[in-house]
């Protein structure tokens, strides 16, 4: 195992009905800012249940964080935050609102030109405090520092990560999941999913807490996925795949192991140069990600076809193909497509792809830095 520090800050109030609990968590009279995405939180009545949570507070609000948020709009609440003198801002809603909430919260106190906390890394010296109340289980961004922020205007979708831009603390409420549509639901499973084996699937460091840690979130996922999508009020299963989704990236499997990460990278330029959900970029990319690095994830490939699904027939390169086919068809299940193709996009992409990694200094990726622009472009040709 190798060696780590870890911390997480963020309480998580979790169950039915803690919304009503959340007001001690923020600074008395503080000035909330709140923040959510294009309606849904109106139209269900989670952002009324906050509000009135929140009496006694003097509340503003921001709607229109769109998905995969971009800077364009995210500037707007920037300007709105400082000129009210927001001292606390809270995401109502999925991943993009809680990740654009972040950046809003870095941007405020920003001396300078904000998107350079992406493009430049320019460090986050201070943020605004910020809490969340999550509707959508996928990206862990309610216990995580992590933060994707799209620029319209050049297609870029970058992130930053910053220990300044942890939530507070996260509300997660499974009965506040029931109205995801199904395709939501699914991208949420995927997008968990990848999570885990970007943090599991390298080389073997003898971690065994995080091996078994990580095998169970994807067995959960594998069996509960399905079932949300079958029985979308059952509440047990949507409070394990709610957690499931945050322990996927609240940093806590991750921690003393390698780590890969180049599946969301080659995915993000597939977001920003075609617009598709992040989740099924990562259906597209992963399987095909695995074939092409079979050799160098070879060890870890054989420990998941045997735990994770249960594959001990056949010889070794039998045992890997059976797992990545197995992957496929669990994403395929959940009518995520796994390949570019079925959205449309052919080889004449690949090339504006590769060249949108090489622009963003994606060029030495995975968990020995070995995915360089050659190998992006057999995964995308894999992927078609
Ligand atoms: O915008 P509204 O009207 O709220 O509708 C949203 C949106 O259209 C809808 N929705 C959310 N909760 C709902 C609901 N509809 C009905 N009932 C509810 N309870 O779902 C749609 C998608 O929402 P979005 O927030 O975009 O999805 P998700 O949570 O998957 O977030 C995706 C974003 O997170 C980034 C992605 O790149 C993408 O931009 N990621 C952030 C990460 C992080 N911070 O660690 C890691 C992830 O891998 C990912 O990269």
């Amino acid at each position: 195992m190798q060696n780590f520090t870890f911390h997480n800050p963020t309480r998580i109030l979790f169950g039915q009905g803690c919304i009503a609990d959340m007001a001690p968590e923020i600074p008395a009279g503080a000035r909330v800012l709140i923040t959510y995405g294009g309606g849904s939180v109106v139209r269900t009545g989670t952002l009324d249940e906050v509000r009135r949570a929140l009496a006694g507070f003097t509340l503003l609000e921001f709607g229109g964080i769109e998905p995969n948020p971009t800077y364009e709009t995210l500037m707007r609440a920037v300007t709105l935050a400082r000129d009210e003198h927001i001292d606390f801002l809270l995401a109502v809603g999925g991943g993009s609102v809680i990740d654009g909430t972040k950046f809003i919260a870095a941007a405020v106190p920003f001396a300078g030109e904000p998107w350079d906390i992406l493009a430049r890394q320019a460090p986050v010296t201070t943020a605004l405090p910020l809490g969340s109340v999550l509707t959508l289980p996928a990206t862990g961004s309610e216990m995580n520092a992590g933060s994707v922020i799209t620029r319209q205007s050049t297609q870029d979708k970058l992130f930053f990560i910053s220990p300044l831009v942890f939530p507070r603390f996260s509300v997660l409420d499974p009965t506040k999941t029931y109205t995801l549509p199904p395709r939501h639901v699914a991208n949420g499973v995927v997008d968990a999913f990848v999570h885990v084996m970007e943090q599991y699937l390298t080389y073997p460091v003898d971690a065994k807490v995080q091996d078994r840690f990580a095998e169970g979130l994807l067995m959960t996922l594998i069996e509960e996925g399905p079932r949300a999508l079958a029985e979308p009020e059952n509440y047990a299963v949507r409070a394990n795949l709610m957690w499931t989704a945050t322990l996927a990236l609240n940093g806590l499997i991750g921690v003393g192991v390698p780590q890969d990460w180049s599946t969301h990278m080659l995915g993000h330029e597939i977001t920003a140069l075609h617009g598709l959900d992040h989740a099924q970029t990562l259906a597209i990319v992963l399987p095909a990600m695995l074939q092409v690095r079979r050799l160098a994830k070879r060890d870890k490939l054989l420990q998941y076809a045997a735990r994770v699904w249960g594959l001990t027939e056949g010889d070794a390169d039998q045992r890997i193909e059976a797992a990545i086919a197995r992957t496929c068809d669990f994403f395929e299940s959940l009518q995520v497509p796994t390949r570019l193709s079925s959205y449309g996009i052919g080889g004449e992409a690949i090339t504006p792809l590769v060249a949108h990694l090489e622009r963003h200094g994606m060029t030495a990726l995975g968990e020995r830095q070995d995915v360089g622009l050659e190998c992006a472009r057999q995964v995308y040709e894999q992927a078609l």
